[in-house]
């Protein structure tokens, strides 16, 4: 069957918009609507016409985009697509957490269930987290979770103390500083650019930090380099030399030379055979009580606000 036509039909009878995210695989960025990091995946899908949404990324950026459209249909191609932030944090353990400190503001990054969004104070991703951070008032505390690296770069490059939930990505912890060292010498024409969910080590050796976007743009528009060490996961390749298919696109070095480590194996669990048998179906859905999803929507509402730079109140403390 030629999946990709029969994708471009079904989608058009049954009025529906497909995002990807960038660490998909390249035939399924290629056959979306949208695509974009998770910060863009949850904005765009309040400003297209479309009733119904498709996304192929992971399922808590589908759940994002469910929480702020509770009006669309929200289909995924896999709904054991998780991501190891989430699994790593279940509600539980991060609500004893939050209850540990009811005078500071939460702030908790998109890769996160909707039950935690639900008991945070604002959400943010790599792409904003610096401009959240910059209006949280300097005398609250901040709990930052549930990635520690991500979170101990913005306290150290903004100067804010945070108390941190010990999170990691699965994908970017492998990523290794020692056998960095040695592809950088090997490489001095190269540029390292890294995702800012590598530990402090590996980032030691990035020149850029930033989302999977600020990445993109870096590869795009500087001229200057025509060689990248790129320290994020391998989806965001196809866009890259796409874009500049003149530059030379060096991944990373991880733990392992042998394994595949630096594939997400959530973001792969997606296929463009899956995203056909969902469009076929209408299945599999997601689908979020009611009463959870007006809690979560209340601090990814404030991140979309902070973000179209509208004013914001904070909670005095958290009241459970
Ligand atoms: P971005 O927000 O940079 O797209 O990152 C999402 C993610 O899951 C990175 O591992
Ligand atoms: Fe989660 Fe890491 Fe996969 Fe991103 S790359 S979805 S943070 S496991």
């Amino acid at each position: 069957m030629d999946y990709v036509s029969e994708i471009q039909k079904l989608k058009t009878e049954k009025d529906v918009a497909i995002l990807a995210h960038y660490y998909e695989e390249g035939a399924i960025q290629d056959l979306a609507d949208h695509v974009g990091d998770s910060f863009f995946l949850a904005k765009v899908g309040q400003q297209i016409p479309q009733k119904n949404i498709l996304l192929a990324g992971v399922v808590f950026m589908a759940e994002s985009v469910k929480i702020l459209n509770p009006e669309k249909t929200v289909l995924v191609p896999d709904l054991m697509a998780s991501c190891s932030l989430v699994e790593g944090a279940p509600y539980d353990k991060y609500l004893n957490w939050r209850n540990q400190y009811p005078d500071a503001l939460c702030m908790t990054y998109i890769n996160s269930s909707a039950e935690v969004k639900s008991i945070s104070d604002v959400i943010i991703t790599s792409s904003n987290a610096a401009d959240i951070l910059e209006t949280i008032p300097k005398d609250r505390r901040i709990l930052f979770g549930p990635d520690q690296h991500l979170g101990k770069w913005l306290s150290k490059k903004y100067n804010r103390p945070m108390i941190f939930w010990p999170g990691a990505c699965q994908v970017h912890i492998l990523f290794n500083a020692e056998r960095l060292k040695l592809l950088t010498a090997q490489h001095p024409d190269a540029l390292v650019i890294a995702h800012p969910e590598c530990d402090d080590e590996v980032l030691k050796y990035a020149t850029v930090i930033g989302s999977t976007s600020k990445l993109l743009n870096e590869v795009k528009t500087n001229l200057k380099y025509k060689k990248f060490i790129v320290a994020t996961e391998t989806g965001i390749f196809h866009q890259m030399q796409k874009q500049r298919p003149d530059a030379e696109l060096i991944q990373a070095p991880v733990v392992d030379e042998n394994c595949k480590c630096n594939d997400c194996p959530f973001m792969k669990m997606n296929t463009v055979e899956k995203i056909y048998h969902a469009l076929k179906t209408f299945k599999p859905e997601v689908s979020i009580p009611d009463t959870l999803r007006q809690k979560a929507f209340i601090p990814l509402d404030r991140m979309m606000k902070i973000t179209s730079g509208q004013p914001v109140t904070w909670p005095e403390r958290f009241e459970g």
